[in-house]
């Protein structure tokens, strides 16, 4: 054995003191995005079924839940609207009164330097479920893209710090970027859902948002599971488009697509750990077959080794109690 010549990794492996001064990825509370569910009513707090831990908020039961975000130290938040009325184009989307401008305006209220983002889409307030206008079975591209210029400029009116337009029409970057200038918000940056899959992992959010689509799919936007160098063509658009950040989604089936976009834009990039890879892990630890905190921890671990640098993820709460334990 002695003139065995090998290199010995398990050097720096042999204590916890020396495993932690040679790690490569650090998961911090400031990467950390929490998606809330808005909802109109009074007194609700109804937990999404395929979602345990996720509820649908009343804006009166809001404040509680949102300091309890900002307490943990959580810098962002993203709003979804679950909203009453649907119709065909949307229009509660960008309503002035609509779920989510209330909700954006008394969070801020309450919670000035908490930065705000808000989802730019029309899928929750389409009575027929698709992100876009509908002509003759089709969804329509162009058509839709001064709804969604409209819906976010209330959005930012209402008080958002961060328009993320997750809708997949062409075009959609330079449409909100030309109508938030238009209004005047030239400093307010767009955190673009740049490469967004057509994915079966979004299956427990349109459970939770009410924002199936009544007939067809979504893959006529959204992109082909299968493409790799079309993510880089999206996310190329969108870069000349005007954002300031890119969002890949989802995650988990996609470290490969983060890591490439990453290196290739440069940019801020956001993984979204979508409700699908939520739902699984939850349903699997409540059998008790795999330790929860472990897994989730590896996995937002690997989406920050892959490039990203900010996590969208509805286990954002838990993984901060979770990083307090173990420091
Ligand atoms: C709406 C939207 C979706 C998600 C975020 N915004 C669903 C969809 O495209 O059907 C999915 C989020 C998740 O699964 O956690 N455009």
């Amino acid at each position: 054995m002695k003139d065995l010549q090998f290199r010995r990794h398990r050097r720096l492996r042999g204590t916890a003191g020396i495993r932690k001064m040679v790690r490569e990825t650090h998961l911090h509370p400031e990467d950390l995005i929490y998606p809330l569910f808005v909802v109109e009513g009074t007194n609700m707090k109804n937990e999404v079924p395929s979602m345990p831990g996720v509820f649908h908020w009343s804006l009166d039961l809001l404040d509680a839940e949102v300091d309890e975000v900002v307490a943990l130290g959580i810098p962002a938040i993203i709003v979804f609207g679950v909203p009453d009325s649907k119709d065909d184009i949307g229009s509660s989307a960008f309503h002035d009164h609509g779920i989510v401008q209330k909700a954006i305006r008394q969070i801020k209220a309450n919670h000035p330097d908490l930065t705000v983002i808000a989802d730019t889409c029309l899928c929750q307030f389409t009575d027929h479920g698709h992100c876009g206008v509908i002509e003759g079975g089709k969804v329509l591209n162009d058509r839709t893209l001064n709804l969604l210029a409209k819906t976010a400029v209330s959005q930012v009116e209402a008080g958002a710090d961060i328009i993320a337009p997750s809708n997949m029409m062409d075009g959609f970057v330079a449409a909100i970027r030309h109508g938030l200038d238009e209004a005047g918000f030239i400093d307010v940056p767009i955190m673009s859902y740049a490469v967004k899959f057509s994915s079966a992992f979004y299956g427990p959010f349109r459970d939770a948002a009410h924002s199936s689509p009544k007939f067809g799919d979504r893959k006529t936007y959204q992109m082909d599971p299968a493409n790799r160098l079309e993510a880089l063509r999206e996310a190329e658009s969108d870069m000349e488009e005007g954002a300031d950040f890119l969002i890949v989604k989802p995650a988990l089936s996609y470290l490969d697509v983060i890591r490439e976009v990453k290196d290739f834009s440069g940019f801020p990039i956001v993984a979204y750990n979508v409700s699908g890879e939520y739902s699984m892990v939850k349903a699997a630890s409540q059998n008790g077959w795999i330790n929860e905190k472990e897994i989730v921890l590896e996995k937002l671990t690997s989406m920050k080794r892959a490039g990203a640098d900010l996590i969208l993820t509805y286990h954002a709460k838990d993984v901060v109690r979770w990083l307090q334990e173990n420091e």
